[in-house]
């Protein structure tokens, strides 16, 4: 309610970098999401959004959805107080899948699809080659407004995997890294998606629509990504962060290698992780269908204990600003002794 000229700077700084032309700032990306979410209903009249199988966005109640063994949108693990069933909100394909996403989107009622470009949450997903032109057509051909949340897949570079990849989404949300600790979210859209809205919102409506929030981009939260953009996540700490996470994946690598183990290693920019298995999983469910919460506890444990603190979840580490080679090449040295001990 009380803008600041940091606003500006920290616009015009995440314009550079992902594309949108107007940018709002929210709490977390969560609300990032859900605020996104909501606007692409009312430009578009449609009710529901399309996500990917083993997504995670935040708590936004309409992405806690997964695919059952039937094929049948169900509420994901964990999901609590589900509104509704999430099968009338929402659609659910497999990442890399262009068919299902085709088939979906054929219905005519999906609002918006909204997508890490590579999936993080589940484990590192990479998508094949001609999956996003083909998710970008597809949303053009059935008026689908593709939402990119850029709010992990920014270890792809300082304009996301969306700027490395000179994506071209209609929305792009994202949070956490771009406060620097300072809680954030962001949204940015097209200038015709700004038309739209603009067209179909009368001003003195705009704070009570469900996209508000007393304390959205207040001075400090702004002042943090001001800093953040232009001293800390910059252009420079990315040309050091990537080929810091292309040592960290080589040196995990060289582990599997010299042991043999039916391992895999995927990175995504400076960001990387190894799977239980020997390749790299196409989609959510092969992912998790890999996943073994026992031996990612007894590796995150023996990490621990020799001063390596690894993401609670899987077996994935970014890269920092502050990441030296030495903290690298010491988590090769302890990976090195854990896959000894678990496969002599
Ligand atoms: C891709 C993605 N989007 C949104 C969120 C939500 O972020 P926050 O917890 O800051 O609201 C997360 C959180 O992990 C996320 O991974």
């Amino acid at each position: 309610m009380l803008p600041t000229e940091d606003a500006i700077v920290a616009g015009d700084e995440l314009r550079r970098r992902f594309g949108p032309r107007y940018w709002q700032f929210t709490l977390t990306a969560t609300d990032a999401n859900r605020f996104a979410i909501r606007l692409a209903r009312h430009i578009t009249g449609r009710p529901k959004i399309l996500v990917h199988n083993h997504n995670y966005h935040g708590s936004v109640d309409e992405t806690f959805a997964w695919l059952g063994p039937d094929g049948a949108v169900v509420k994901r693990r964990g999901n609590i107080g589900a509104p509704v069933e999430p099968s009338e909100t929402t659609r659910v394909v497999e990442f890399n899948d262009l068919d299902a996403f085709e088939r979906e989107l054929a219905h005519g009622d999906v609002a918006a699809a909204l997508m890490e470009p590579a999936l993080t949450n589940v484990g590192i997903v990479l998508p094949e080659p001609g999956y996003h032109e083909g998710v970008r057509e597809l949303t053009r051909r059935h008026g689908t407004l593709l939402i990119n949340d850029e709010t992990h897949t920014i270890c792809a570079g300082p304009g996301g995997y969306t700027g490395a990849h000179g994506l071209v989404p209609d929305m792009l949300t994202i949070g956490k890294t771009i406060g620097g600790g300072i809680p954030v979210g962001a949204y940015g859209f097209t200038e015709e998606v700004g038309d739209r809205i603009h067209a179909s919102i009368e001003r003195e409506d705009s704070d009570v629509g469900g996209i508000g929030g007393t304390l959205a981009g207040n001075a400090l939260t702004l002042a943090a990504v001001r800093a953040t953009l232009t001293e800390v996540l910059t252009d420079e700490a990315f040309a050091r962060m990537i080929p810091l996470g292309a040592r960290w994946e080589a040196g995990v690598a060289g582990v599997l290698r010299d042991h043999d183990v039916p391992w895999h290693v995927t990175r995504l920019g400076a960001r990387a992780e190894y799977h239980f298995m020997p390749d790299p999983p196409r989609n959510g469910s092969e992912q998790w269908a890999n996943g073994d919460p026992d031996l990612e506890r007894f590796l995150h444990l023996w990490a621990m204990n020799r001063g390596v603190l690894m993401t609670p979840f899987h077996n994935m580490a970014l890269m920092s600003p502050a990441t030296t080679e030495a903290d690298v090449d010491r988590h090769t040295a302890v990976f090195a002794e854990a896959v000894e001990v678990l496969f002599g």
